[in-house]
């Protein structure tokens, strides 16, 4: 029969093993690069390829552009871009329709969200936590951020669709005037616009993006596709958010715009 003392020391040796357990796991957790996470990995791509039919003005569309949000509707998104996808789920795979996202998604980032969501949808860190120190590293972070995101209308070379979405690449609009390009990023953008000569007439919406991604990816863009090489600071996108912002027309992102 098991003595007062040798029991304890079980109990001891129990639970030293269950917190070495325990704190593996979580380094593994801290640790592991690999696993993707909203803020780095999760949240640009919802940006990019959800946020024009799911965004805080649709109605009846959910958003998840806060971590709350997606976290608790993982489950559910897996199922819209992985599962349903593949077959395996009788509702319509997302992005719905055959919309510019359905276009852009690849495999990868749909089995970026599958495996977010295995791994236990972790919150993580942004991939720039720390603002960019030149104007060399304000390109590179945006970058990421205009593959992510304004590719996926504005087109890898920002060569623009003809007819809905106008160019980046040589766009006059853009090299006119900072101002109007960061009011565009932080308003977004509906009604007409002549860029290079052609007409357009459609929808940009306002992405929740800090000071220093929108000007990240506008430096970026500014240093491409054989534009002006402006550099656009935090500090020149934080007096324009401060201002009154009067547009003639709403700007409203309505999943109205489905093609
Ligand atoms: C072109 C517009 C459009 C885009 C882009 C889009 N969705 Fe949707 N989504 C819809 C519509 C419309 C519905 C509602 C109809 C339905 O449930 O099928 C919906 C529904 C959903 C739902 C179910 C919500 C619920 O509460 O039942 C999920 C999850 C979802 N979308 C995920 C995504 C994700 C993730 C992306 C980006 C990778 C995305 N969608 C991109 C239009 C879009
Ligand atoms: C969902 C599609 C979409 C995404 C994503 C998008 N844009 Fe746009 N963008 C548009 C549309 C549509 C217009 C024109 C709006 C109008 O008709 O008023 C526009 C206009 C612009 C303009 C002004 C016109 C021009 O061609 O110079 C700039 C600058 C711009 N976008 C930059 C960006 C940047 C930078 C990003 C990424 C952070 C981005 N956009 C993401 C659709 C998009």
């Amino acid at each position: 029969m098991l003595n007062h003392k040798s029991f304890n020391l079980g109990l001891a040796l129990l639970a030293l093993g269950g917190l070495a357990l325990a704190e593996n796991q979580l380094s593994a957790q801290t640790t592991a690069t690999n696993f993707p996470t909203y803020l780095r990995d999760v949240k640009p791509l919802f940006l990019g390829k959800c946020s024009r039919c799911h965004n805080n003005d649709s109605a009846f569309l959910p958003n998840w552009s806060d971590y709350a949000s997606a976290y608790q509707n993982r489950l559910e998104i897996k199922r819209r871009v992985w599962d349903a996808w593949k077959g395996n789920y009788y509702k319509e795979s997302m992005p719905a329709g055959n919309c510019p996202e359905c276009q852009t998604i690849t495999e990868a980032d749909r089995a970026l969200i599958r495996d977010w969501v295995d791994s236990g949808a972790m919150l993580g860190q942004p991939a720039n936590a720390t603002p960019a120190k030149s104007k060399t590293e304000r390109i590179e972070f945006g970058k990421g951020l205009f593959t992510t995101m304004c590719a996926t209308c504005h087109q890898p070379a920002g060569q623009g669709v003809a007819g809905k979405y106008p160019p980046l690449a040589n766009s006059d609009f853009l090299n006119a005037d900072k101002s109007q390009a960061i009011r565009v990023l932080l308003h977004g953008r509906q009604g007409e616009i002549v860029v290079n000569g052609a007409k357009y007439n459609n929808n940009m919406p306002s992405f929740p993006l800090s000071d220093e991604d929108i000007a990240n990816a506008l430096t970026y863009t500014y240093n491409s596709f054989g534009n002006s090489g402006k550099e656009v600071t935090a500090e020149e996108v934080k007096a324009l958010r401060a201002e009154k912002f009067q547009s003639e027309t709403p700007v409203k992102s309505a999943p109205s715009q489905f093609e």
